[in-house]
């Protein structure tokens, strides 16, 4: 199972000062070194952490793959287009969360998602959708041309009980065969860290995780390239 690294983060304590330090990009050659497969930002409209010069050094300075996380509004669409990230990831968005909340739904926006994939298909990006483990939804996703989606494991990571975590975990299983059958990638991502993390490692059917805030909170204490050596090595484990 491949690992992206999300380094919204780093913008965000960065933002908190006003300058330029720490600078997201460097983080990304770091989690790069260290094994990482790929670099995942969410450019938000408000600009809360990643900024739009931010992807476009991403885009000329890494080496793995850049993930571009965004809404499907026009002016991200258009700075997207230009950037040609190699994969666009489309989340929902609202501007008062404070992470993404819940899945696109793509049932009830198929209609513009398809127009908007269609874009990029058009530029040759590929589109990965972020959704909850439903089969609608993932059934909508393949007939709208999706290239891949991104399970959403939020639900599973938040669980309380060792009952629930482990149904929400035999529904991502069963949503990833199902997307696999239908010729989708699949992803997951949203609220993995260090305990929770290895049974998902074990579903072969998802390609790559994309973490983020747990990883960067390891590295706090430990170092980046430590922090992200260490969630690596959790997905080798069978
Ligand atoms: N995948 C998507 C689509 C996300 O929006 C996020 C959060 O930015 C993540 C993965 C990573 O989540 P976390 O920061 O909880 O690891």
């Amino acid at each position: 199972m491949r690992l992206s690294i999300n380094i919204d983060h780093v913008a965000t304590l960065r933002n908190a000062r006003g300058g330029t330090v720490p600078d997201p990009v460097g983080a990304a050659l770091i989690a790069e070194r260290a094994g990482a497969d790929g670099i995942v930002c969410h450019l938000r409209e408000d600009r809360r952490h990643i900024r739009d010069v931010d992807v476009v050094r991403l885009r000329k300075i890494i080496t793995t793959k850049l993930d571009l996380e965004m809404a499907a509004t026009p002016e991200i669409i258009r700075i997207a287009l230009q950037v040609k990230p190699d994969l666009v990831t489309l989340v929902p968005e609202k501007r008062v969360e404070l992470t993404t909340v819940g899945g696109l739904d793509v049932v009830r926006l198929k209609r513009p998602l398809k127009k908007t994939i269609s874009r990029f298909h058009d530029k040759g990006i590929p589109v990965s959708l972020f959704i909850d483990p439903v089969r609608d939804q993932i059934q909508t996703a393949k007939e709208i041309d999706s290239d891949m989606i991104e399970i959403h494991t939020g639900e599973y990571a938040n669980a309380r009980t060792e009952r629930s975590r482990n149904r929400h975990l035999e529904r991502i299983h069963a949503m990833a065969v199902f997307a696999r059958k239908l010729g989708l990638g699949v992803n997951a991502g949203h609220g993995l860290d260090y305990d929770n993390m290895k049974p998902v490692a074990k579903i072969r059917e998802i390609e790559e995780v994309s973490i983020g805030h747990a990883v960067i909170v390891r590295a706090v204490f430990v170092g980046l390239e430590e922090a992200v050596r260490e969630m690596l090595e959790l997905l080798k484990e069978k």
